[in-house]
């Protein structure tokens, strides 16, 4: 465990340095270690940093709200709406490999273009020390959204948090008072919603998503998961009212996990189940079904694509 106020006080003087007098860019993604690094940078050099927190369309409910409240002490703040952009350039796109690459291109081109407008010669990064590890070792290829540093020229990188494991990141989170809801918030992945929809990424299919999504985060969080979320699978046959109808089928997943690598579905009662069921059906008038996922990875991953 880490001494968080002798860690903040080494840190910041630091990355003041690093960065002398030229300006520095972050990309937030509303996890825990981006906003870390981002808050100690800020405090390290105010308005020379510019947060970014690029708003993809593939967020979870509230979440750029989330952040716009939470970060709204940095003055610099830039928030990209970039929804018609991403969801336009999926369009049509089923691959789920592909769909991460045209997430990750978009997401560089609008990074660049801020970089490019704020003047910004630094790079700060909320890389920690396990991302290092696995990089070094090549344990697991690195499937974040981004690789921004090959492709976006700076001086300098920056990255004030990596030598922390992430239960010491979500202290110095604590310390710096970040909200709980950013400091314990459950992963969630770079590509977003995207891979949490079989198939083609249509606007709908990301609503259903992130209802859905909002529902199981909030009836599952007494179970204390790693990870909690829906996914849109596809159509299937319902009745609603006196019409049968052609909705969609949505899958609960509930894992428990330490790294990701593995997991373990949850077991969850039958009481839980039928309100999430009751709930997501009842609150989404194109969702005909919901199905709950017993299936332990491996043999799954976590997301469904
Ligand atoms: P899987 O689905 O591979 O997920 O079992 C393991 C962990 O990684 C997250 N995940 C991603 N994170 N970009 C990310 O930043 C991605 O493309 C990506 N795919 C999966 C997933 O949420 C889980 O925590």
């Amino acid at each position: 465990m880490v001494d968080t106020d002798e860690f903040i006080d080494e840190a910041v003087p630091e990355v003041r340095e690093q960065v002398g007098d030229e300006n520095a860019i972050i990309a937030l993604s509303g996890g825990v270690d981006s906003s870390v690094a981002a808050a100690l940078a800020y405090e390290a050099i105010g308005d020379q940093l510019t947060p970014v927190y690029v708003d993809t369309g593939l967020m979870r409910k509230g979440e750029t709200d989330q952040i716009r409240e939470t970060f709204s002490f940095m003055e610099s703040l830039e928030i990209v709406e970039a929804q018609d952009r991403f969801l336009d350039a999926l369009a049509g796109v089923t691959d789920p490999e592909e769909k991460r690459k045209v997430i990750g291109e978009q997401f560089i081109r609008e990074f660049e273009t801020v970089a490019r407008e704020t003047d910004a010669s630094m790079l700060v990064q909320g890389t920690i020390y396990p991302d290092r590890i696995e990089s070094e070792g090549n344990i697991k290829s690195h499937h974040n959204v981004g690789g921004l540093p090959d492709v976006v020229d700076f001086d300098g990188i920056v990255e004030p948090v990596r030598d922390l494991y992430k239960d010491e990141v979500r202290e110095v989170a604590r310390a710096l008072d970040l909200e709980s809801v950013v400091a314990e918030r459950m992963p969630f992945p770079g590509p977003g919603l995207a891979v949490r929809i079989v198939g083609e990424v249509t606007r709908e299919k990301v609503e259903v998503a992130r209802e859905a999504t909002h529902v199981v985060e909030e009836e599952l969080a007494e179970y204390d998961p790693w990870q909690a979320f829906a996914a849109v699978l596809g159509k299937a046959t319902g009745v609603k009212g006196d019409n049968r109808v052609h909705g969609w089928v949505v899958a609960v997943r509930s894992v428990e996990s330490r790294d990701g690598m593995t997991a373990r579905a949850q077991e969850l009662d039958w009481e839980t189940l039928q309100r999430v069921q009751s709930r997501i059906t009842g609150e989404n008038e194109n969702v005909a079904r919901v199905v709950y996922d017993v299936t332990h990875k491996p043999p799954a991953t976590i997301e469904y694509e």
